[in-house]
């Protein structure tokens, strides 16, 4: 298991997923009382986009770095600004911030954030790029452990980000099975998984039994290209249960803006589906 997102880093999946982690948190942010976020699989914090790594797949120059570059973000601009600022923030077009820091940007003063992280090399690497923030704690420990530990936070609100690398074939059976763990524990918790969509059938399984977890939840798929044998990875998807209600909406008006704007090919589309179960209370 050798998993390194730097050769991942900025690209649209990328995108997707820290555009919507930003738009959880300032919905979090609207009330006054703290919340927690938790990022059990935090990676090194930020990436050097012109690195060996990066520059080798080139998959930041067809995702965060054409949106920066792109001159109309249309209907989506509004709601796409922060995220493209925090990236802004952290280095501009050289380097690219990973979730850690991107969420560091949102956090008020008496936000707390957790992050695990089990490659010591990227647990090291994110205490730098951290710096001293009392905000934050650094764990190098297994994160669906981490989930397991430290789930109801006392603030008894806040985003969990689930973003592990999917190098092991039982990796969607974790998440189903931490989130589960997890949301009995903390019903009102907000969750949000990250997944590339390469097999239909592993997918949907995944979707029916994750999205059935929680009374309501969203499940954003966006495809930027038609996926071919030896091309990148095309197709990605992110549940959201829990969503803030105005969720929904926010993606209906940011993914055909993103699809526009960062097609790689013909096949470029997106789905956005929302899920009801109202007598799930998970408690
Ligand atoms: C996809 S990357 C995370 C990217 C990061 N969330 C972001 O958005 O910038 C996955 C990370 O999980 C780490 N990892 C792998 N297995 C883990 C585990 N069981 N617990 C915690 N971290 C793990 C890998 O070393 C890698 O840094």
């Amino acid at each position: 298991m050798n998993y390194r997102h730097e050769f991942h880093a900025g690209n649209f999946a990328d995108v997707l997923k820290h555009a919507f982690l930003v738009r959880i948190l300032l919905y979090l942010a609207r009330k006054d009382k703290p919340f927690r976020f938790i990022d059990t699989h935090a990676g090194a914090g930020l990436y050097d986009l012109e690195g060996e790594a990066a520059s080798r797949s080139g998959e930041a120059r067809d995702g965060i770095l054409r949106l920066l570059e792109a001159e109309d973000l249309g209907a989506a601009r509004e709601l796409i600004a922060p995220y493209l600022a925090a990236v802004r923030a952290a280095g501009a077009a050289k380097l690219y911030p990973g979730s850690p820091l991107v969420a560091q940007k949102f956090l008020r003063p008496d936000d707390r954030a957790l992050f695990c992280e089990t490659l010591p090399e990227a647990a090291e690497a994110l205490r730098r790029a951290l710096g001293r923030d009392s905000r934050a704690k650094i764990l190098e420990i297994d994160g669906y452990q981490g989930l397991r530990a430290f789930t109801p936070p006392p603030e008894r609100r806040g985003l969990v980000l689930i973003d592990p690398p999917y190098e092991r074939r039982d990796e969607y059976e974790r998440v189903h099975d931490a989130l589960a763990a997890a949301l009995k524990k903390w019903a009102g918790g907000v969750f949000l998984v990250w997944l590339p969509v390469k097999e239909r059938e592993i997918v949907d399984a995944f979707g029916r039994a994750v999205t059935a977890l929680a009374p309501r939840s969203l499940f954003v798929e966006w495809q930027v290209e038609t996926p071919a044998p030896g091309r990148p990875l095309a197709r990605t998807g992110l549940i959201v249960l829990n969503p803030p209600f105005v969720l929904e909406k926010e993606a209906r008006l940011i993914l055909p803006e993103l699809t526009r704007l960062l097609a790689r090919g013909p096949g470029a589309e997106y789905s956005v589906r929302a899920f009801e179960y109202p007598n799930r209370t998970s408690k």
